[in-house]
């Protein structure tokens, strides 16, 4: 068992949802968590929590698609810490369009800008770090990073471009650094939804589309996510089922389509 006592952690998007209860549940378990986010007075009050629970904790407000913003929230921590173990990969935006109904597609420079390039700004920052304590880099990823989903194809471009560059890292690094997929179906209790966008390039706000019954509760993603880091997983699929994907994609590549288009009706 991997131990997560001791450990430093750098989370970045832990101003709400799995961000924030990784964070909160890894300063439990007795390790040193550094946070970033661009909502500041939600990061303090995250910090702060932890700390009344008897926890250390760093908070940086941080706007990923800023290098500099990155570079700061490293220096921080390790001015704090004095070490990097494992970096999570968890800010994210996303949508929610048929493509055919967007008036503009400027929003889709946003998707990447903070899933992909923001990914990487924090990957650059840290890397140092994470390879002196030959560390892990964790990236709170999607099934649509390893298909396609109607309605999100600008938020599905991001995360596969995220996915192709940690293959690729992974590839180049050999064992100095370890890494982890955190492939996620629907997850109930964050912001996501109604910060994604819609059709019309604005951020969604009113949250609407109920969670339909297979998907998973914060907390439960959060339980799933320190489990996997314990037992040294490479790919965590949350739920199982998404770990037949590539399976199903390979040779019944038309029942995935109709099923996705089916899934995503039926959340009209
Ligand atoms: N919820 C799901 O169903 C689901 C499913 C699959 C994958 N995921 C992935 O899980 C991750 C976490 O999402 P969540 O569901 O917990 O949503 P959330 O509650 O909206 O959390 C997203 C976090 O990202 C931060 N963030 C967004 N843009 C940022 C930026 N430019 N710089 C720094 N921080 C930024 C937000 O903080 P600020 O706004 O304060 O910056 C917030 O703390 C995302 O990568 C998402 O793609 C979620």
């Amino acid at each position: 068992m991997v131990q997560i006592k001791g450990k430093t952690i750098l989370i970045t998007g832990a101003s709400s949802g799995i961000g924030e209860q990784l964070a909160k549940k890894c300063a439990d378990l007795g390790a040193n968590i550094i946070i970033g986010a661009r909502s500041e007075e939600k990061l303090n009050n995250v910090k702060n929590e932890i700390i009344q629970n008897g926890g250390n904790c760093v908070a940086v407000k941080t706007d990923i698609t800023r290098p500099a913003d990155c570079k700061q929230l490293v220096a921080n921590g390790i001015e704090s810490f004095g070490s990097l173990d494992i970096l999570i990969l968890n800010a994210g935006i996303s949508m929610w369009a048929p493509f055919n109904e967007i008036q503009d597609v400027q929003f889709f420079k946003g998707l990447m800008d903070t899933n992909y390039h923001g990914a990487v700004n924090s990957i650059h920052a840290a890397l140092p770090h994470i390879q002196d304590s030959h560390g892990l880099i964790i990236s709170v990823s999607t099934g649509q990073a390893i298909m396609g989903f109607p309605n999100h194809t600008g938020y599905a471009a991001s995360k596969h471009a995220l996915k192709g560059f940690t293959d690729s890292l992974e590839c180049e690094l050999g064992d100095s650094v370890q890494f982890m997929d955190i492939i996620l179906g629907w997850i109930r209790g964050t912001n996501l939804r109604s910060n994604a966008f819609g059709a019309d390039g604005t951020q969604i706000r009113e949250n609407k589309k109920g969670h339909n019954k297979e998907s998973i509760s914060v907390e439960e993603c959060v339980d799933r996510i320190i489990d996997g880091i314990q037992k040294n997983k490479r790919t965590i699929y949350l739920p199982w089922k998404l770990s037949l994907i590539p399976l199903i994609r390979l040779f019944f590549p038309w029942y995935l389509n109709r099923k996705l288009r089916q899934v995503t009706h039926n959340q009209k």
